[in-house]
């Protein structure tokens, strides 16, 4: 069973410029509402009854955010607006399920991930990575599903165009299992499109075994001088932890990079 999920909080946020010079990405509207709050009920509607929040001393304003109910309390005490009623029990529902950790310096997701390992109680639990909406399909609970099925770590894979690579991880497919899923015999960090052993990327959305722990402690610093999930999970790949790779069938929006940011408000509205 996945019920607990983790999500890196952490990071700087310098794509979306000048908007994040104050104020944390995660918590940045799209369509009204705060993007994190579409990854929360993606979790939530998945079954997971635990979240982990990954968050730095410059992103303390998204505890203040959760952590904000006796304010609604004091507003709703004189005027009993029935949205802002609903809001209040909503805030109440995430806060109930919501940790938090800190990470203060942003050396990489790598390093983001090993700092829940004493909050990790089950086998395996779910990552997402909040720049990566996917809508109209919840892509975590089709993962668990596969999880369930095949007692394999899941990873979200999408393809991309061959001239893009470097932005992403990058996997490399051994057999495939059916028309939307295959096993991973190999992932590299952003790889140069020569380099890429396909034009199959790795999306934010990860099932993973207590055992990245274990590798996550020994694991150096890659690409950029940052600790990378990649590489620690390239080095199960070759000690023979079984991955597969899910091509989810939902909407894929990128909400790190400014244009994707304000293509998501225009996307998610007609939905
Ligand atoms: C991270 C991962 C990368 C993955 C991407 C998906 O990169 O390191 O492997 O393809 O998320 O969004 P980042 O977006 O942090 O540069």
């Amino acid at each position: 069973m996945i019920k607990q999920a983790i999500i890196p909080l952490a990071g700087l946020g310098t794509r979306l410029l000048p908007l994040t010079s104050v104020f944390a990405k995660e918590l940045l509207p799209i369509n009204g509402k705060p993007g994190i709050e579409y990854i929360i009920d993606e979790c939530i509607d998945a079954g997971v009854n635990e979240i982990i929040f990954i968050i730095s001393k410059k992103k303390r304003m998204i505890k203040k955010y959760f952590y904000n109910d006796k304010f609604y309390k004091s507003l709703i005490k004189n005027k009993k607006d029935p949205r802002i009623i609903r809001e209040y029990k909503k805030i109440l529902k995430y806060k109930k399920k919501i940790k938090f950790v800190y990470q203060n310096k942003p050396l990489g997701t790598g390093d983001a991930v090993l700092k829940t390992k004493k909050f990790i109680t089950n086998n395996y639990f779910l990552m997402l990575l909040p720049d990566d909406l996917i809508m109209k399909k919840n892509c975590s609970k089709d993962m668990i599903k596969l999880h369930k099925k095949y007692k394999a770590s899941v990873m979200a894979s999408m393809t991309v165009k061959k001239n893009n690579v470097n932005r992403w991880g990058i996997y490399s497919l051994s057999k495939k299992i059916d028309k939307n899923n295959f096993v991973i015999s190999d992932v590299i960090e952003k790889p140069s499109s020569k380099e890429a052993p396909s034009n199959n990327a790795v999306i934010g959305r990860y099932i993973l075994s207590k055992h990245i722990f274990k590798f996550l402690k020994k694991q150096k610093k890659g690409k950029g001088g940052e600790i990378h999930i990649t590489d620690s999970i390239k080095t199960m790949i070759e000690n023979k932890f079984p991955f597969i790779g899910h091509k989810f069938s939902g909407k894929y929006l990128d909400c790190g990079s400014m244009k994707g940011y304000i293509k998501s408000t225009i996307e998610i509205s007609k939905l």
